[in-house]
């Protein structure tokens, strides 16, 4: 009889388990439907043209080039891609660079450059290995990407 008796009780505490884990699962599937997903993972992200890019007064195409380099991790070990999108426009690990307006600053490249310094201190061991050139440099693209024209 305690034997029986056991049994059932084990066997209802077992389905109790099973049932509330079930409709947990569905309350935590319902909950997720609310919430809407990041843009990054939908969105196809395209690289921005390094070379058609605007260049900001007193800067070179070169200096372009390589902030693309930093920016994308194949120089001086960036990371900005990894927060900030491939194409700039953010990821929920870092904001949209390309939209023309800067949280941090007027979006001058002399602004910029302290920004991202300032982001470094944030950031820390995710900001790659910039020296002053990098940095310079990578400044200039952001300033680029964020004064595309619509065709680019
Ligand atoms: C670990 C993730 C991460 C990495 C790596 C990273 N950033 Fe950021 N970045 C952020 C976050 C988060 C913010 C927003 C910080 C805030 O608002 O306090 C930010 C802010 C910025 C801003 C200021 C944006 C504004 O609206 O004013 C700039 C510019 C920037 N990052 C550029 C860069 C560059 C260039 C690199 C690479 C050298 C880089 N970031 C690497 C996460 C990252």
């Amino acid at each position: 009889m305690l034997a029986r008796c056991l049994f059932f009780a084990v066997a209802a505490g077992a389905m109790c388990a099973v049932t509330t884990g079930v409709s947990q699962a569905q309350a935590d599937r319902e909950e997720l439907k609310l919430v809407t997903p990041p843009l990054s993972i939908h969105r196809n992200q395209i690289r921005p043209p390094a070379e058609t890019l605007p260049v900001p007064a007193g800067f070179s195409r070169d200096h372009i080039l390589h902030g693309d380099r930093v920016f994308h991790g194949e120089a001086a070990n960036g990371q900005c891609s990894v927060c900030h999108g491939i194409d700039g426009k953010g990821t929920p690990n870092g904001n949209d660079l390309t939209a023309g307006m800067f949280v941090w600053s007027d979006g001058s490249v002399r602004e910029l450059k302290r920004t991202i310094l300032h982001n470094m201190a944030v950031a820390p061991g995710m900001d790659g290995d910039l020296k002053p050139a990098d940095v310079d440099a990578v400044a200039a693209y952001v300033w680029a990407i964020s004064h595309q024209t619509p065709s680019q």
